[in-house]
């Protein structure tokens, strides 16, 4: 059997500059807490910009670009404000997302299928500024297949619900959205779309999914940031490193 391609692991630091917000001023500061994570094994950084700036500001995002040596994910939601942001940091990275201002956390993925068009000319705008795109998407081949056509280079698996089956002890539904995920990462590989996943993980579900080889990234942030408040976060992100590590191994 080939040896599967290793599993990067994305910390998002959206949380750190909530807390920071919470008094305002500069501390904790997201930009010392990207390095403490990459210090510890992170492979990237990830932070999303909200329209509502309720957590990173645009100075974070300026900031990570310029002060971080790994790959930068930007996390956005389609709209020129936000492309023309990008298009001015040049991360390596940007993470389409859907955005609705009353929501606590991105809900759901893209409706990439109903967006076809829109998307298109955001996802060509950005690859014409040498940014890698992916698509945040629920585990359904019908946005499968529209990440497909669009031809983007990568797409992000929502791992929400599956988290929260767990989370509410729910194991027929946790059993049933794994086998979504898995399902959709194999159509996702098969197409020719890089696949990534994320939200709601913690060290046991990043363990189990890192054991699917179609899988090559991971984007994590909530949990590593509460873990901090126990274990430290250079701690965290080095438990979470050796889950996935861990997971890898059956892959
Ligand atoms: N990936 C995407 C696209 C997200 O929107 C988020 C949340 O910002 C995450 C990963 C990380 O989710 P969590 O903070 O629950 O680990």
């Amino acid at each position: 059997m080939p040896a599967s391609a290793p599993i990067r692991l994305g910390v998002n630091i959206d949380h750190v500059a909530t807390l920071r917000n919470a008094r305002g001023g500069q501390h904790p500061d997201p930009v010392k807490a990207a390095a403490i994570a990459i210090a510890a094994g992170a492979d990237g950084i990830t932070a999303h910009l909200r329209e509502d700036r309720r957590h990173i500001r645009d100075e974070d995002m300026a900031r990570l670009k310029a002060e971080i040596d790994k790959p930068l994910n930007f996390e956005m939601a389609a709209t020129p404000e936000m492309v023309e942001i990008a298009l001015r940091t040049k991360p390596h990275a940007a993470c389409l997302v859907p955005e609705r201002r009353a929501e606590v956390t991105t809900e759901g993925g893209l409706d990439v299928a109903a967006q076809h068009d829109a998307l298109s000319s955001v996802i060509a705008r950005l690859a014409g500024g040498g940014i890698r795109v992916s698509l945040f998407i629920d585990a359904e081949p019908r946005q499968i297949d529209a990440a497909a056509r669009l031809r983007a280079p990568a797409i992000e698996i929502h791992t929400g619900a599956w988290c929260n089956a767990l989370a509410d002890g729910d194991s027929a539904r946790f059993a049933a959205e794994w086998d979504r995920i898995r399902a959709a990462a194999a159509i996702a590989s098969g197409a020719g779309l890089e696949v990534h996943a994320g939200h709601g993980l913690n060290y046991q579900t990043a363990e189990a999914i890192a054991a699917l080889a179609d899988v090559v990234e991971l984007n994590i942030g909530h949990f590593l940031i509460g873990e901090a408040t126990f274990v430290g976060l250079a701690e965290a992100v080095r438990k979470m490193r050796a889950a996935m590590d861990q997971g890898r191994l059956k892959a």
